[in-house]
This record gives C-alpha cells, sequence and structure tokens, in this order.
C-alpha cells in the first residue's frame, strides 16, 4: 500500500513521545509468508510529554490480536499505524501480527536472502516487524526468542537460552528500534576472540553462507583492529560477551550497525585475494571499523530524531578516517577522501538536491542517507577538531562519552561540550549544520616591505530553500614557500569568519608562495586564480603532501579545460612537472599512483558549468583522451621502471605498501597500453593471479577497445561468484566506449546473469553506465531512456534503491538545452509511474525543481 499524499516532517516540530518503555519482549515464529510476531512492551506516561497520544506505527503487517493489561482491545488500525485509548499509569501492550518476509523486495523490515532471514530496521523498518512508536528517542532493553527450524537464530545482545528450534536473545543495553536485528539461517561462522582492555572475553563471529568460508578472515581481523584502536584512540570498550557480524546477498546500503549484530552487505565484508580488489580490501576494512565504531557514536549515544542523522554519521566517519590513516597513509587516506568529496558530495550541495549537513525537513528520511550527511559531515567535524587542538577534541569527546551515554542527542548536544571544554562560541560555526551548499574562498594577495598580505573572502551560492547565506567558520590552514622552495613559514590555521579578511606575515626576506587550504582544512571551492608556473612550483616544492597532489590536480584541470576552451595543447609544465614527481623514487608508491589521476570527466563539466561554459561530453571526454595519450608519450621512458618499482615480493597481501605498488603499477600499465596498444595489458592479464592485476589488466584493454577474448575468459573464470560478477558488469558499462555505452549497457540488461532484484547487480550495471560520463551523456539519450526504464520497473520492488540511483539525473541543469529536455523528458516519464513510491516520488521532484 501506498501512501498517496506525501507529507514533510520538520525538525521544528519535534515532541517527545508520551510514553516511555521499559522492556521489549518479542517472540518470532519465523515461516516464509506467515511469520508470527508477538510483542509484550512496559509502556509508561512520560512525564516530560504534553501530547499523551498512544500511536504506535505499523506499515504492511496484520494485526491478529492486541491486549492493555491482559484484556483484549481493538485499536484504531490505519495504513501507517494504530491508536488506542490506554490508562494513564503504566501498562503492558501485548499484540500478535503476521508479516510476509518471502514477499518482501524492499529489503526493510523483515525480508529473506538466498534462504536466509534477516532484517534491516534503519531508519524506519521496525514498524514493518510489528507496532511500536518506531522513532529513536524511545529506548528500551529487548529480549528476543526465535523459533524457527533453521541451525543459526540470532538477534542482538547476549546468547541466553537456546533448545531444539529456537533461541533467546536479551540486550541489556536501551536501544532504540531501528537498532533491532535478528538473522536465521543455514550459516557457517569463522570464529574469533578479543580480550578487551578491562580484561572482558568477547566472542567474534563471521556468519556467512557456505561456500564463503574462505572470504571471512580479512574481515575478522580488520573488526580486532577495529576493537582494539577504539580502545587506544578514544578509550571505548565493547561492551557485550558477543559481537556477530553477518553478511547478506540483497542488502540496499554498505552495512548496518545493529547493537551486538551487525549485518554487511556481502560486498562489504567477504574477500579473497583471488576475488577482490585492494581498493575492496581497504573498503572493507573501513565499513568493519564503521559499523563497529558505531557502538559508541551511534548505539550508545543515539539520535533524539533522524534531523540529527549526521550526529551518530559525521562522527562515525570521521571516526573511520582516522582509523584508516593510523592502519595506512594518512596523506593518501585524506587524498582519497577528497576525490571522493568531490564526485559525490560537490555535485549534491551544488544542484537541486543540496541540503544542510542537519536536514530540516524530509518526505522520505532514507533519501537523506547521503554524502552531505555523511562525508560533508564528518568534514565538519575535522574542522572543529582543528579550530580547538587534538587535546580539546579529545576532551570534548571524553565529555561527550561521559555526559550523554545512553541518551538520545542532538547536535545541540554535541556542540555543547565542545563550548564547555573549550570556552569557545560555536554559534557561527553551527552554520555548518544549517547552510547548505559549497562555500567559494577566494584569494588576492599582496607584497610589500617585507610583509605578504592574504585577503581572502567568502561566498556561498544560493541553494534550494536558502537564498541568503551568512559567512562560515573556515579554517584555512597557511604554509608559504621561500623562492628555492624552502618552508618560510610551517602550517599555520588562519579562521575566516568575515565575508572578506586579511592576513599579514611579517618579516620575509622575499615574496614567498603560499600553499592554501593545506589537508583540505575545509570543504570549500578554493578559487585561486595563479599562474601555472606556481602550481608547478608548489608540484615540486610543497611540503604539505596534500597540497603538492592538489597542486598537479590543478595544472591537470587548468590544461584540460584550456584543452577543451581553447583548443590549447597539452601543457608543458603539467607534463614536466608530473614526470619529476614521478621520477622521484622516495615518494610513496601509492602517492605517485594519485598524482597520475585526473579530475572526472564529471568535474571537469562541473568546472565549465561554473566558468559560465556549457559543457560538451564528448569534448571533455576526447581532451582526457589526448593528456592521456600525451602523458604516456612524455613517460615513455619512465614506464618500465615505474613497472619494476611496482612488483612486490612474496604472496599477495593487501596491505598498504603492496597496494601502493600495484596501484603505480597499474597507472603505468594504463599508459603502457596507450603505447603499446595493449600487449603488456594482455600478458599481464594472462599472468595476473589476484583480482587486483586481473581488473586491471582487463580495465586497460577495455578502454583500448580491446579485450573481448579476456572478458569472456573472466566471465567463465568467474560467473559463480555473485561479486566478481558484479564487476563483470560493472567495468563493461562504465568503461565502454561513449558510442557503444548505450548499446553495451541494454544488452546487458538482457543477460541472464542481470539479477536486477539484486541492488549490488542493478547498481553495478546501471550505476556503471552513470559512471560512464560521455556515454551515459550520449546525445541520442538512449541512456537516459535506458535508466528511467530500469528505475520505474525496480521502484515497486525496491524504492528505496530507485530513490538512490535518481541522483544520476541531479547534475541535469549542467548541459545543454536538448540533453536537459532529453533528462526533463524521461525524469517526468518517472514521476508520472502510477503508484510511484513516496522515496521515488521525493527525489525526482526535488531533481526537476517542482
Ligand atoms: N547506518 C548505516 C551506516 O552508516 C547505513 C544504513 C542506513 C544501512 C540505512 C541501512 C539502512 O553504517
Ligand atoms: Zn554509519
Amino acid at each position: 500500500m501506498r501512501d498517496a499524499t506525501p507529507t514533510t516532517i520538520y525538525l521544528s516540530d519535534y515532541t517527545p513521545f508520551g510514553f516511555l518503555v521499559d522492556s521489549v519482549h518479542l517472540t518470532f515464529d519465523l515461516s516464509e509468508h506467515a511469520t508470527r510476531v508477538t510483542s509484550r512492551i512496559a509502556f509508561r506516561p512520560n512525564p516530560q510529554a504534553t501530547d499523551k497520544t498512544f500511536f504506535l506505527h505499523g506499515e504492511n503487517i496484520k494485526l491478529i490480536h492486541a491486549l492493555i493489561d491482559g484484556a483484549p482491545v481493538t485499536p484504531a488500525v490505519k495504513e501507517n499505524g494504530l491508536t488506542a485509548s490506554v490508562p494513564n499509569a503504566p501498562f503492558i501492550w501485548e499484540a500478535e501480527v503476521e508479516i510476509d518476509p518471502g514477499n518482501n523486495t524492499a529489503l526493510e523490515g523483515l525480508y529473506m536472502s538466498n534462504g536466509m532471514y534477516c532484517t534491516q530496521c534503519e531508519a524506519e523498518g521496525f514498524r514493518k516487524i510489528t507496532y511500536y512508536p518506531d522513532r529513536p528517542d524511545v529506548m528500551s532493553t529487548f529480549t528476543v526468542r526465535i523459533n524457527g527450524d533453521l541451525p543459526v537464530l540470532l538477534s542482538n545482545g547476549n546468547p541466553t537460552a537456546k533448545g531444539d528450534g529456537w533461541a533467546e536473545w536479551t540486550d541489556p543495553w536501551p536501544k532504540p528500534a531501528y537498532l533491532f536485528a535478528l538473522v536465521a539461517g543455514e550459516l557457517i561462522a569463522h570464529p574469533g576472540q578479543f580480550t578487551t582492555r578491562s580484561g572482558r572475553d568477547v566472542e567474534l563471529n563471521l556468519w556467512v553462507r557456505p561456500g564463503d568460508e574462505g572470504k571471512c578472515a580479512f574481515g575478522m581481523e580488520a573488526l580486532k583492529r577495529s576493537i582494539k584502536w577504539d580502545e587506544d584512540v578514544y578509550g571505548r570498550e565493547y561492551d557485550l560477551d558477543v559481537f556477530n557480524i553477518v553478511a547478506v546477498d540483497d542488502f540496499n546500503m554498505g552495512a548496518m550497525e545493529n547493537k551486538g549484530l551487525n549485518i554487511f552487505n556481502s560486498s562489504a565484508v567477504l574477500a579473497s585475494p583471488e576475488t577482490s580488489t585492494d581498493a575492496n580490501f581497504e573498503r572493507i576494512e573501513a565499513i568493519i571499523a564503521h559499523e563497529y565504531f558505531h557502538n559508541w557514536t551511534g548505539n550508545r549515544i543515539t539520535c533524539r530524531d533522524w534531523f540529527q542523522l549526521c550526529l551518530k554519521e559525521g562522527l562515525t566517519v570521521f571516526r573511520d578516517a582516522q582509523f584508516t590513516s593510523d592502519m595506512r597513509s594518512a596523506p593518501v587516506k585524506r587524498i582519497h577522501d577528497v576525490i571522493d568529496l568531490r564526485a559525490r558530495q560537490f555535485p549534491e550541495d551544488n544542484g537541486p538536491l543540496s541540503h544542510p549537513v542537519r536536514p530540516e525537513s524530509f518526505q522520505e528520511i532514507n533519501n537523506f542517507y547521503t554524502a552531505t550527511v555523511y562525508e560533508k559531515g564528518a568534514e565538519v567535524i575535522g574542522m572543529l577538531k582543528t579550530l580547538v587542538g587534538d587535546e580539546a577534541y579529545s576532551k570534548a569527546l571524553d565529555l561527550y562519552f561521559e555526559r550523554h551515554d545512553g541518551q538520545a542527542c542532538t547536535i545541540e548536544n554535541w556542540l555543547k561540550v565542545f563550548e564547555d571544554t573549550t570556552g569557545r562560541d560555536l554559534t557561527q560555526f553551527k552554520r555548518w549544520y544549517s547552510q547548505s551548499g559549497t562555500p567559494r574562498v577566494t584569494v588576492e594577495d599582496d607584497w610589500a616591505d617585507g610583509i605578504y598580505t592574504l585577503t581572502l573572502s567568502q561566498s556561498t551560492p544560493p541553494t534550494p530553500g536558502q537564498t541568503d547565506k551568512q559567512p562560515q567558520v573556515i579554517p584555512v590552514a597557511v604554509g608559504l614557500l621561500g623562492p628555492n622552495g624552502d618552508e618560510v613559514r610551517g602550517t599555520e590555521v588562519l579562521e575566516l569568519t568575515g565575508e572578506r579578511q586579511r592576513f599579514s606575515f611579517e618579516d620575509l626576506a622575499a615574496k614567498p608562495v603560499p600553499s592554501i587550504l593545506r589537508g583540505f582544512s575545509a570543504p570549500v571551492i578554493l578559487e585561486h586564480n595563479r599562474s601555472n608556473t606556481e602550481r608547478a612550483f608548489l608540484l615540486a616544492h610543497d611540503t604539505d603532501p596534500f597540497n603538492r597532489w592538489e597542486a598537479g590536480r590543478a595544472l591537470a584541470q587548468n590544461t584540460l579545460l584550456r584543452m577543451i576552451t581553447q583548443d590549447e595543447a597539452p601543457d608543458a609544465q603539467y607534463l614536466d612537472g608530473l614526470l619529476a614527481v614521478l621520477r622521484d623514487a622516495d615518494l610513496d608508491p601509492a602517492y605517485r599512483a594519485l598524482m597520475l589521476g585526473l579530475p572526472t570527466q564529471s568535474e571537469l563539466a562541473a568546472a565549465l558549468h561554473e566558468q559560465g561554459e556549457t559543457p560538451d561530453p564528448m569534448a571533455i571526454w576526447r581532451a582526457v583522451e589526448t593528456l592521456r595519450q600525451a602523458t604516456a608519450q612524455h613517460m615513455q621512458d619512465l614506464l618500465p621502471r615505474l613497472q619494476s618499482e611496482a612488483l612486490v615480493d612474496g604472496p599477495y597481501s593487501p596491505d598498504a605498501e603492496q597496494a601502493g605498488k600495484r596501484a603505480l603499477g597499474s597507472a603505468a600499465l594504463a599508459l603502457t597500453t596507450r603505447l603499446d596498444g595493449g600487449a603488456m595489458a594482455a600478458e599481464v592479464y594472462a599472468k595476473a593471479d589476484n583480482m587486483t592485476l586481473q581488473l586491471s589488466a582487463l580495465s586497460c584493454l577495455l578502454r583500448a577497445g580491446k579485450g573481448q577474448a579476456e572478458l569472456a575468459a573472466f566471465y567463465d573464470q568467474w560467473h559463480h561468484d555473485r561479486l566478481v560478477l558484479d564487476k563483470w558488469f560493472g567495468l563493461q558499462a562504465s568503461l565502454a566506449a561513449p558510442d557503444d555505452a548505450p548499446r553495451i549497457a541494454r544488452a546487458l540488461t538482457e543477460h541472464p546473469d542481470f539479477n536486477w532484484k539484486n541492488p549490488n547487480r542493478f547498481r553495478a550495471l546501471l550505476g556503471g553506465l552513470a559512471m560512464n560520463h560521455a556515454g551515459f551523456h550520449h546525445a541520442s539519450g538512449q541512456s537516459y531512456a535506458l535508466l528511467a526504464d530500469w528505475l520505474i520497473r525496480l521502484d515497486p520492488v525496491n524504492p528505496q534503491t530507485t530513490a538512490r540511483m535518481c541522483t544520476a539525473f541531479q547534475i541535469w541543469k549542467r548541459y545543454d538545452a536538448d540533453r536537459q529536455d532529453l533528462i526533463r523528458a524521461q525524469l517526468t516519464r518517472v514521476a508520472e509511474t502510477p503508484n510511484l513510491s513516496r522515496d521515488t516520488t521525493e527525489m525526482v521532484s526535488r531533481i526537476l525543481g517542482t
């Protein structure tokens, strides 16, 4: 049943629920199409609340009977819940409901994946399991009994009893319903053990389907390192006797932090050298850490309401980034994160879907699990830490855990611990949470009498619903280099709080070259018109590794834009500067591999749009091809040496050192392919004994318009492995030549292995097509139409994944009138589909601006 009239929910309307929950007892009688859920919930009036309406959420569930204090009642049941009259005193609510997990394709609530029962309750899925006040500020302990004839029966907390065909679990920590989880299936445990710093023995398990046992070892080790790290760095200890992780194939997101029972998309946890790339290993390590870290930042301290989502997500992303920096290379991690921020968050923040880190209204909360809430939310915490310093940050976090343990909190609570520990007034800083859009920071400079002056200005363009922007607190980390490349002023953080501000540096012997926004100290667009000579100087000398990379990036972007708009040849300063950096064997191979990267074609389109030009996707594509070719020729002599530097000794390991070498080798192979027509890539493919090499060689061949035999061989070798087959689909869609992309993608949708109801498979193919910039924006509009066809088909099956995939269209206003017309027609077709879900309706109308 669909909601015909979508309602908008506002942050400002928050009121506490009229009742507190003292305990929840649930009994599940599992059955594929008729699971019975019996609940026994102890309520009592909430003295803090004025509104005492007893409303319980409930959707797609059949009420069998209900009792209050043992007496049968007949509640008023509506499509989205029920109301009943209740005593003005503590009482026991009991209900029995029936649900149909076997037909739950939306993957929210209780559903089935390959014969396994599993749940997904965040954000509002618990209401599809039983009637309940499904809001994060209602917290309770849960006891769960599962009856079912499957060998493994799991829920949150500690196992308290079990017998033949049943198990009971008790979670002693009060939690909101969105952290509830249940899993039942034929599963195999990959076990582990951890002793916490206070001596608690914790049993760890990674549960997988038979056949996947060989892909568990890395995830388990990553989990142990995460637990240890949170003890060492944040002083946070684990608080149950067991910690279970379950891998499921059908999952809308990456993973979920349910208390003591994390549920993972199998792509976010299963790994082996033969089937996973280095990038997969790194992502898995980060997601395992992320979900584990939620135990404190999210679970022990949760969110008052869903507007506060960034409270747990921004902080937990920030924490997992710190973890990855500690496990691997900090500069490389920072560069990866900025690449990702620009690829996913900037388009969101500068288009029709722009919203504040803490949104103020929504129709469907599932549409707000965004790069802005997560990644910009983490950037905001990074800025706060930069402003107050490491020590104050630690103190504030200690106070946060001490003051708010067991509570459902707000951003106000979060900022208050910083104000109380530092004495700082964070009123202006708080605008980062309420103001949407990416601030632009412009730079002017002046040199006279040994004094160097930087004048920084800020402004944020209007975004949907916000026209007047106020200045924000922008920490701008700056260092100065002397004419010979030596650092004459180490990194200093300038606080830009006004619209325009001057900062002076005195007693300098010569005019310095500034290195601005070191470490990407704020999520802004730096507009600094400087010469390519200065950029090349920074590429050669900057002592800040992030800004050194950024200088190369700016040179690359500048030459590409001039190639596109003025038909210029590739800039020699870029090619020479790059060559010098790549020659420097003292630099980390991973870092050098990053130096070889280019801005994405989508970023170039955004940059052209920003300059007031209309981007032509084919012209962008051709410029990138030309620059790649020129780079290959320029580096010709160095390439063999880079290949040999990339060789690793000994058996495969996914560690940062080996992965960095392989990344450099792959980047060099891509250039070599432009010179030898793919001879070396074919050789690498034939000899590859790990997925990283196999996939990078295959990518090189496909980009060169070759590799059909390898593609077929890859399919034969891997078609039994769902995760590897996703790569096979994704690679073809994302790397097809622009003119072939619509046809290749369409043919793949007709492939027998295109199990489109599986979110990973759907995303691999259609998300891959959307990432193929020139192919997706093919002038025929065929790719737009193909995506829209599939959005319409998927929507009734899985609204969440459909709504997410709509974001491929969010950049439509950048392009020419013809393309805009084509996209508008497709979006309108989606919008007019009968019975369109609330999720997709909201997304499409926001993108269209209607
Ligand atoms: N809370 C999960 C995370 O950040 C993400 C998620 C949201 C998963 C909603 C499922 C549904 O780790
Ligand atoms: Zn999270």
